[in-house]
């Protein structure tokens, strides 16, 4: 049996990522950005429902650089990836969705070239290099940190310094109408937003932001469960949530979202089944948030009492969980120092959180990822985070 990992990979930067696009290119790049992945801290299935949530940035990130080239005829874009195989050559004129990584380039790209079209002519064409540390479909927002790279170092080429707000939308439509998905705000703008020693906390019906102070060390536990059922769910669950808020505003019109209203309103309600339950999740949870920033704004830690309690309702009430999710939430909880745990992102798979202190996690990790090998016969990659600063342009010229 393969002993489990912690993981240690090489560590992206400025440099390599530049290198590659010399070698992949031959010229050196115009600009370099970069951006995070993120774990949400609680108010799952939120963002979507008009309520709050509490992500941080992590310490893994994606690079992005980039340089213009002039092309005589079909401009295009070329993408190179340190951690994919097949590099892409794509139009940028009438760009069309490929299923494949680059498309997230794409979908940022092409809307940015098309405007700065009129101040710098309509014959650029795009490379860019990519690597990243952040594994893809583990539910750390890879895609959101690629797309909030890219329209930072874009943005930048034209010209036109982005900030992290306008990044954040333009990833968010880039996810939304050009790879279609029907996400919610909370990774592009956890990515884009996230300071350094602060959670974000994201008011998703104004789309308000403020960061509270969060000093905890989180560890990711990533299950090794992938979802390939998880966008079918998410778009099931997506509906059922319409259908709740629809019926309760039969009865209260005014209802500005599904996370608006009072738990005791959906109690009352008597909605049909999984909708109550769709309905009382998001209720409570985003009142979680609530109580959560109102901690941290105290200076105070977050306590077990919400952090599981986040996890129960996504088990018993959102049903988005799984055995090895629960499972190991319940293992990390009997540690020693370890304040709570949950499962964070869309669930089905993917990641938990266990937050606590950071000489605690370290010690109890081993133990996890032994034991849980052994219980599922699945490797976990586990590493710890602080809470990490957003993206940035890190260079340019
Ligand atoms: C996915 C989506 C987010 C959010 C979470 C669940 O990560 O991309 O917008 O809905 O699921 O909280």
């Amino acid at each position: 049996m393969m002993s489990p990992v912690t993981v240690a990979r090489q560590t992206p930067s400025a440099e390599s990522v530049s290198k590659l696009f010399r070698t992949h290119f031959g010229r050196l790049p115009r600009v370099v950005a970069s951006a995070p992945g993120r774990v949400n801290l609680i108010g799952e299935h939120i963002d979507y429902n008009g309520g709050e949530v509490l992500p941080i940035a992590i310490s893994r990130r994606t690079w992005v650089v980039a340089a213009l080239r002039e092309s005589e005829k079909q401009t295009v874009l070329r993408a190179v990836s340190a951690t994919e195989q097949e590099a892409c050559e794509v139009p940028l004129k009438g760009a069309a969705k490929s299923g494949r990584w680059c498309d997230y380039v794409l979908g940022v790209a092409e809307p940015l070239l098309r405007r700065a079209a009129a101040e710098l002519g309509d014959q650029l064409s795009l490379d860019v290099a990519v690597w990243s540390d952040i594994p893809p479909g583990a539910g750390l927002s890879s895609s959101a940190a690629l797309e909030v790279a890219s329209a930072l170092a874009i943005s930048s080429l034209l010209g036109h310094e982005m900030d992290a707000r306008d990044a954040a939308m333009a990833a968010w439509r880039a996810e939304t109408e050009f790879v279609g998905v029907a996400c919610g705000i909370m990774d592009q703008f956890a990515s884009a937003l996230a300071r350094e020693g602060y959670a974000l906390h994201i008011d998703c019906e104004t789309a308000e932001t403020d960061h509270a102070a969060f000093s905890d060390t989180v560890l990711i536990i990533d299950s090794a469960v992938r979802r390939s059922l998880r966008d079918s769910r998410f778009n099931e669950r997506k509906v059922e949530c319409a259908e709740a808020l629809s019926l309760l505003r039969q009865r209260w019109p005014s209802l500005v979202s599904l996370a608006a209203a009072e738990p005791d309103q959906v109690l009352a309600a008597d909605l049909p089944q999984p909708l109550d339950r769709r309905a009382l999740h998001v209720s409570r949870e985003t009142r979680r948030v609530r109580e959560a920033i109102t901690l941290l704004r105290a200076g105070q830690p977050l306590t077990r009492e919400l952090l599981v309690g986040s996890h129960d309702s996504l088990r018993d009430l959102y049903e988005c969980s799984r055995p090895e999710l629960d499972w190991l939430v319940q293992r990390a909880i009997g540690f020693p120092g370890v304040r709570g745990a949950r499962l964070t992102g869309a669930g089905w798979g993917g990641c938990v959180i266990v937050v606590g202190d950071s000489a605690s996690l370290q010690s109890a990790q081993v133990e996890l990822a032994r034991d849980y090998q052994s219980r599922f016969g699945l490797t976990p990659q586990l590493w710890s985070t602080a809470a990490s600063p957003g993206a940035r342009v890190e260079r340019t010229g």
